[in-house]
């Protein structure tokens, strides 16, 4: 009798893991599904009203449709697949993160935003809540197993819809979930997006803090019109999009090494960045798009201002890290027809800025914001969750700055896309437009 119940729970097993296997994940899931699989958005507001308010304004939920996202993917990755066939796996790869359910039903590449396809659904709930585990390690590349039907997965076991199923996953608890879309791997084998294993590698891991705990932070209320009041997980997601996410992100200090000089003397400035608030490296995501620059003034006692540009340290590759007026982005000019093209100027910074980033390079050896272009990576000049990375200013005062207080001001900033780049593809302007993070001034006095 005991040998019998072995031999079916052996049985019961292996039939578990075939039928979990045989549920296509990462490539092999493209066509495997049709969108009528899956419901829509509106329907679950019908009872998680405050959930789905929540979510529309998240960016999750215009993965496929915001304006950039549009541009690069036709301007940019269609168009480079018309002209290099063999990248068309890869193109149409973006949507098993930017439009899922157009990437299971096998509709690559979708209609256009306007044509308001069931693409324009983004990252739904359905998306998410029908994700029954991932296959491989790390999670990366849209590898999810999507189990759309009348269960819907989540964190909290017991749960009871007149609507459909609930069944509590430990996944939904876990940053693995995250990392299926927020970890990338291009065709070169370079890891182009690492957030889940940047965070997997620093302090927050160790304490037991996913990434829930900061983008779906629990509040009392109700997950559902006729629920009970509890603790519930908001779905906000904000991230770069959200200036109050990006303010105080990084925390400021700075001070002189001397706070009284003599006229015409030098002056060594130096600034304190801590990484207060991110999980996984600052910037993230989109790292070929983003860049997060210092920019350091000093204002003499006659109110006239000083640019100070930041103190090399010498490491390798760091001329990527210090604004200049260098030309890349080269590679666009394949996807746009331009033959040769120049490039544009590749950070659009005041010139002698430190900039926080790490740059990807085209097979050319050209910076690139084109991540499935990306051949190799250059210096990883991030900060680190809680790192802090010190830059100093040495400043000869020069013989105009007469007797008195000199102030400095060192200012952090953000920008979700590098502006020539949003110039020459007329991205809109909310974009590339500066977002403050941090500020942080000193002074010295000035003597005869
Ligand atoms: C007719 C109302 C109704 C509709 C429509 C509905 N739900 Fe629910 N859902 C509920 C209720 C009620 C609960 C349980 C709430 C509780 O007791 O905390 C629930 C719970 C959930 C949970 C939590 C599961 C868990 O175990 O943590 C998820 C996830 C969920 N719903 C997703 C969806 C999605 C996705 C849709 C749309 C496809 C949807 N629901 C549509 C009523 C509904
Ligand atoms: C990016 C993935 C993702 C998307 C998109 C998403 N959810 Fe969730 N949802 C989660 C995760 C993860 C949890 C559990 C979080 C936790 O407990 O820390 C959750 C929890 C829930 C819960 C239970 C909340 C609670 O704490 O009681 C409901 C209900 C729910 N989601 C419904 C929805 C609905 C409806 C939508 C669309 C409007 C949606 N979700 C979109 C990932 C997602
Ligand atoms: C099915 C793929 C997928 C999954 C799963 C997923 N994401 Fe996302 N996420 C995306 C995409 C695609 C974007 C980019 C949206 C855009 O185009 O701007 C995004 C954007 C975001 C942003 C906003 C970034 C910004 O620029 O403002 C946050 C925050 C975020 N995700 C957090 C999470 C968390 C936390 C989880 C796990 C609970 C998760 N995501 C799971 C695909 C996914
Ligand atoms: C300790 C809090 C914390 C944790 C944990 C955390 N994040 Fe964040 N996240 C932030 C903050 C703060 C920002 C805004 C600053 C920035 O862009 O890094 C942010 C930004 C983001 C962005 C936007 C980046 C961009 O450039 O568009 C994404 C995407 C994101 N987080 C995803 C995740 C994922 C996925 C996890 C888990 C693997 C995670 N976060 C864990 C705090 C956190
Ligand atoms: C493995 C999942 C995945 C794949 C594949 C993927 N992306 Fe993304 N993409 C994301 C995530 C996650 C973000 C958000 C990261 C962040 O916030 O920094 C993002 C961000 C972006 C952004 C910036 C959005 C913004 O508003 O700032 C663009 C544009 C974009 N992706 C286009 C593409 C294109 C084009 C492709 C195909 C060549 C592609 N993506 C492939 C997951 C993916």
């Amino acid at each position: 009798m005991r040998h019998f119940l072995l031999i079916a729970l052996v049985l019961l097993c292996a039939a578990a893991y075939l039928w979990s296997q045989a549920l296509p994940s990462g490539d092999a899931a493209k066509g495997s599904k049709k969108y009528d699989q899956y419901e829509k958005p509106t329907v679950c507001k019908s009872c998680h009203l405050d959930i789905y308010q929540q979510w529309t304004q998240a960016m999750m939920s215009q993965a496929y449709t915001h304006h950039w996202d549009e541009i690069e993917y036709f301007d940019l990755a269609e168009a480079h697949a018309e002209k290099v066939p063999a990248i068309r796996g890869v193109i149409d790869g973006c949507n098993g993160c930017h439009a899922p359910l157009a990437f299971l039903a096998g509709d690559v590449p979708p209609p256009r935003p306007d044509k308001n396809s069931r693409a324009n659904e983004s990252v739904s709930c359905e998306v998410c809540h029908s994700i029954k585990g991932y296959a491989g390690d790390p999670p990366n590349d849209y590898n999810y197993i999507s189990a759309p039907g009348r269960t819907k997965y989540g964190a909290k076991p017991g749960l009871k819809s007149p609507h459909h199923d609930t069944e509590y996953l430990n996944l939904f608890t876990q940053t693995e979930l995250c990392g299926t879309c927020h970890n990338e791997k291009n065709p070169f084998g370079i890891w182009v997006k690492s957030t889940q294993m940047e965070w997997k590698e620093g302090p927050y891991a160790k304490e037991g803090v996913p990434c829930m705990q900061c983008h779906m932070p629990k509040a009392l209320g109700k997950n559902a019109t006729m629920a009970k009041e509890e603790m519930v997980a908001q779905h906000l997601f904000h991230g770069a999009h959200d200036a109050g996410k990006l303010a105080s992100a990084v925390e400021l200090r700075m001070h002189p090494e001397e706070r009284e000089v003599k006229l015409g003397e030098t002056v060594i400035i130096k600034v304190q960045l801590f990484s207060a608030k991110p999980g996984h490296k600052f910037p993230t995501g989109s790292v070929e798009d983003r860049i997060v620059w210092l920019h350091v003034t000093a204002t003499d006692a006659a109110g006239k201002e000083y640019h100070l540009p930041v103190d090399k340290k010498g490491f390798a590759g760091e001329e990527y890290t210090v604004a200049s007026d260098a030309l890349a982005y080269q590679d666009m000019g394949i996807p746009k027809g331009i033959p040769n093209f120049a490039g544009v100027q590749r950070d659009g910074v005041p010139i002698g800025d430190r900039i926080f980033r790490m740059p990807y390079f085209d097979p050319d050896g050209n910076m690139t914001m084109m991540q499935w272009n990306t051949k190799s990576l250059g210096v990883d000049y991030r900060l680190a969750p809680r790192e802090t990375k010190i830059e100093s200013y040495t400043w000869q005062l020069p013989d105009e700055v007469p007797a008195g207080k000199v102030t400095f001001k060192a200012q952090l900033n953000y920008q979700r896309l590098v502006k020539p780049v949003a110039d020459f593809l007329g991205v809109p302007a909310d974009e590339s437009e500066i977002v403050p993070v941090n500020l942080a001034t000193t002074w010295i006095e000035v003597y005869e």
